[in-house]
């Protein structure tokens, strides 16, 4: 997004970029509102979108595409093995990484599940990684490796000033690979860590663990599914970066690790996956498991429709106007906030902007849910779906404990291009009544608590009549008004 004064100092984002289509949105009232949650158990995964006013559940598979991305995807090329699609799309990715082979995926995950098994070849591995994501730890802890997180001292920091923290703590890993270098099937990095508040990582940051990994012969994997943001912050944050042009910087990333991978749900703004391996030997592995468990070469599970917006929309993450959209957007969202004393992670990252629970609802504890409560009461008094990233998203210890999770967040996701100024205007003033309201706000208890990634099935309950309180008091200050 280019920088554009306003004449009165306004410090506002201005979308380079029209609308041309539109979706209708439906707001129901406060009524309709309590019970949809309540059929959904108080779980905004089951909520049903035609309920929702504003969803700001993800980012993926739900940003906005562009003319030249829906354009493409009219001249794809359908056929099961050799498409012209595949080449167009794998000729890009040459281009923007530099990598030699792509392996095509449905999405993130399934590039997780293959990457897992070919690279964990033991009992008792470890994977040491910035922080994890849900699906990554997912399918690390099946293939019976644990993952351990190496995140900087700052990245569990709700409120911070340190611009890339979602670093790797270097010296950690060097003691990790002075002390059980064999037990180490891959080191990750993720980009634009999502689950701390999508903080991004530093070149340098990068540069340092791929000579720790090269140094010791250690796989180096790069989860790029939110890279778009993070270039957009190497770019603005890092200053040796300032005038690298975009693709130099993804080149660089290309050339410094071993494995790239992501979800093109979110980096391409389209739908689906895969790696980009410039080694032979691990391309021959991985290459095994494509067509068992996603499918040809040239497609990998995805529509060939899909690849070429995929195509596109890589194209377009080399131009500052599209991935600058999104941080500026939460950034004004966080600014806004924090100026009214409203507990947000800090700085302002990418993905979306993400309510620290633990202190907006400090009164609620976490085995009750915190974020979880705070998500389901957003939504009764504004529409909003967002996403509880706390202790409900953790799993249960094997003995029936319940790890607490570091971070206690309610993640608004402002996927690519999607919602305007006035749309965060009306989030950011449901959330400061909310937060004027916040004493009201109970717990929530499981009535329905599936063993694995509970937080896509679980059904929960209030642990008072907190929700009615919270329906009275917002008619009685906002009237008729939806
Ligand atoms: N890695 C990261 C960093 C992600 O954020 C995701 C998905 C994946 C991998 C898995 O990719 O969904 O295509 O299988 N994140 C979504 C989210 C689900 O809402 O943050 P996928």
């Amino acid at each position: 997004m280019a920088e554009i004064k306003f004449f009165k100092n306004a410090d506002m984002p201005l979308e380079m970029h029209k609308v041309r289509i539109i979706q209708k949105l439906n707001l129901l009232p406060i009524d309709e509102r309590l019970k949809a949650i309540t059929e959904a158990g108080n779980n905004t995964f089951l909520l049903k979108n035609r309920d929702v006013f504003l969803d700001m559940l993800t980012d993926s598979g739900t940003n906005a595409m562009s003319d030249k991305q829906l354009a493409a995807m009219m001249t794809a090329d359908d056929s099961y093995a050799g498409s012209e699609t595949f080449y167009r799309l794998e000729a890009k990715i040459q281009q923007i990484f530099g990598t030699k082979y792509f392996l095509p995926a449905h999405q993130g995950r399934a590039c997780e599940n293959v990457l897992s098994q070919v690279l964990i070849t033991k009992p008792g591995m470890i994977v040491p990684m910035n922080y994890h994501f849900t699906t990554a730890k997912a399918h690390i802890s099946r293939f019976g490796a644990e993952i351990l997180e190496i995140v900087s001292d700052d990245g569990l920091l709700a409120k911070s000033t340190n611009p890339f923290k979602g670093d790797i703590n270097t010296d950690r890993l060097s003691e990790l690979v002075k002390t059980r270098k064999d037990d180490i099937a891959f080191v990750r990095i993720e980009a634009g860590t999502n689950l701390i508040g999508g903080q991004p990582v530093s070149m340098a940051n990068i540069k340092e663990v791929s000579a720790i990994c090269r140094k010791a012969g250690i796989v180096l994997v790069y989860d790029a599914s939110l890279l778009a943001d993070n270039l957009y912050f190497v770019k603005t944050r890092e200053k040796e970066y300032k005038d690298t042009p975009i693709l130099t910087i993804m080149q660089e990333i290309g050339n410094l690790t071993d494995i790239i991978y992501f979800s093109a749900r979110k980096l391409g703004c389209a739908r689906g996956g895969g790696m980009c391996v410039n080694r032979k030997d691990l391309m021959e592995k991985i290459r095994e498991l494509v067509p068992l468990f996603e499918g040809f070469l040239t497609y990998g599970g995805m529509s060939v429709r899909e690849m070429e917006a995929m195509t596109v929309g890589l194209e377009e993450t080399l131009d500052m106007d599209m991935i600058s959209q999104a941080p500026q957007f939460i950034k004004y969202m966080v600014d806004e906030l924090s100026a009214l004393k409203i507990p947000v992670v800090t700085p302002a990252g990418g993905l979306g902007c993400h309510l620290n629970a633990k202190e907006f609802l400090s009164h609620v504890p976490q085995n009750k849910y915190t974020a979880g409560a705070l998500a389901s009461a957003l939504y009764i008094i504004s529409g909003i779906r967002g996403m509880e990233r706390g202790t409900l998203s953790e799993q249960r210890n094997p003995d029936g404990t319940e790890p607490l999770a570091q971070m206690e967040l309610l993640r608004l996701a402002l996927p690519r291009r999607v919602f305007t100024l006035s749309q965060v205007k009306y989030a950011i003033d449901r959330i400061d009544w909310l937060y004027q309201n916040r004493n009201i706000i109970g717990g929530l208890k499981f009535t329905e608590e599936p063993k694995i990634l509970r937080f896509f099935f679980g059904r929960l309950t209030p642990d008072s009549d907190w929700q009615q309180k919270l329906v009275k008091k917002f008619k009685a200050d906002f009237g008729d008004s939806l």
